[in-house]
């Protein structure tokens, strides 16, 4: 209590300011009881994302980033230094990368925090185990903006924002897709993402809200390729082992596993065509629709940079941020994927 005593002396007399403070405290381990007990407002309370940050000529930025291992993560990091490059006067950039582990990622946001970073920008690779490191750094008075996946926490106070794709509205459009364009009974196979990722829990959930509603299609089984093409291509030649022939269709979560799984089909020389349908927008994945090899491709747009330093830079500037900010994907199908091409990375 004495040394909590000593911070709420020092935060009234302006030696501290309030993203400090609140770091101090949650060292010192005392919760809003204790803040009231010395007479603090309800501003100052640990579990809160400071929402008017002080003043200060130039922010350090740190970017938890979950993977590097494929060109989407590659173009989301490049963009996130090049933008961060571009307002180098402003801010100091670094980023950590967590190498596909969920425990390095919370070690790595661990020591933004520890590092004292004025925000964290966090790309969590599973959601609910990222959830509470962003808790720490919000006790700590950091605040956390999550772009392209979510944690499971409630943007606007668990952290600041969620820059994001509408996964939930991609899994719509490959499963529109299919039903318009296809005719028939249909077979297939899912390819998921990795297991506990938000974009791998909502493409299932919009590509089956609209599929399961069409009796003509028929699930044969889903599993997990962790967005890899060594995954999907495991993944694929397995089920092609298994079901053969009676594959029409696949679902893939993203373009590299779709590759993958494209080329177990070459492989097997499976005599029919296997109606194929994505999400990324990769140039591979763009072409390979302009070939009329992938059936339909859903952009998930990896540049987060200029839209994330904007967002920054309006948090540091004390204007209102929404809880969320949806980015704008296109679909590539054979009619504009040729003269597409170029968006992809
Ligand atoms: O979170 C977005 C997904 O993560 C991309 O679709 C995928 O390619 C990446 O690994």
């Amino acid at each position: 209590m004495r040394d909590l005593m000593i911070l709420a002396d020092a935060l009234r007399a302006g030696k501290l300011v309030r993203s400090e403070f609140l770091r101090a405290v949650a060292t010192v381990g005392v919760g809003t009881a204790g803040l009231a007990a010395v007479g603090l407002p309800a501003f100052a309370d640990a579990n809160a994302t400071p929402t008017h940050p002080p003043r200060k000529a130039k922010y350090s930025i740190g970017f938890s980033q979950s993977e590097l291992n494929s060109d989407w993560r590659k173009a989301e990091s490049d963009s996130m230094a090049a933008e961060a490059k571009k307002r180098g006067a402003k801010y100091d950039y670094r980023q950590m990368v967590a190498n596909s582990d969920t425990n390095k990622q919370i070690t790595d946001v661990a020591d933004l925090i520890a590092a004292n970073v004025d925000l964290i920008v966090l790309t969590p690779r599973e959601q609910d185990p990222l959830a509470a490191a962003t808790a720490k750094a919000r006790a700590a008075g950091i605040p956390v903006i999550e772009i392209d996946r979510a944690t499971r926490g409630k943007p606007g106070s668990d952290f600041v924002t969620a820059i994001s794709s509408n996964f939930v509205q991609q899994g719509n459009k490959v499963a529109l897709w299919m039903v318009e364009n296809t005719k028939g009974p249909i077979s297939y196979v899912e390819l998921l993402g990795t297991t506990g990722a938000s974009p791998a829990i909502l493409r299932a959930k919009g590509f089956h809200d609209v599929i399961d509603r069409e009796k003509r299609f028929t699930l044969l089984g889903a599993h997990d390729g962790n967005f890899t093409l060594a995954g999907g291509h495991a993944v694929m030649t397995n089920y092609l082992a298994r079901f053969g022939h009676k594959i029409d269709m696949l679902y893939s979560h993203n373009d590299d596993m779709a590759v993958g799984g494209y080329q177990a089909i070459r492989e097997a020389a499976l005599a029919k065509k296997v109606y194929i349908g994505s999400i990324d927008g990769t140039r591979r994945g763009i072409e390979y629709v302009a070939d009329g090899v992938f059936s339909v491709v859903v952009q998930s747009d990896p540049h987060f940079g200029p839209v994330t330093f904007d967002t920054i830079d309006k948090y540091f500037d004390g204007q209102a941020i929404p809880g969320s900010i949806t980015v704008k994907d296109v679909t590539y199908t054979k009619a504009n994927a040729g003269r597409l091409i170029g968006t992809g990375f």
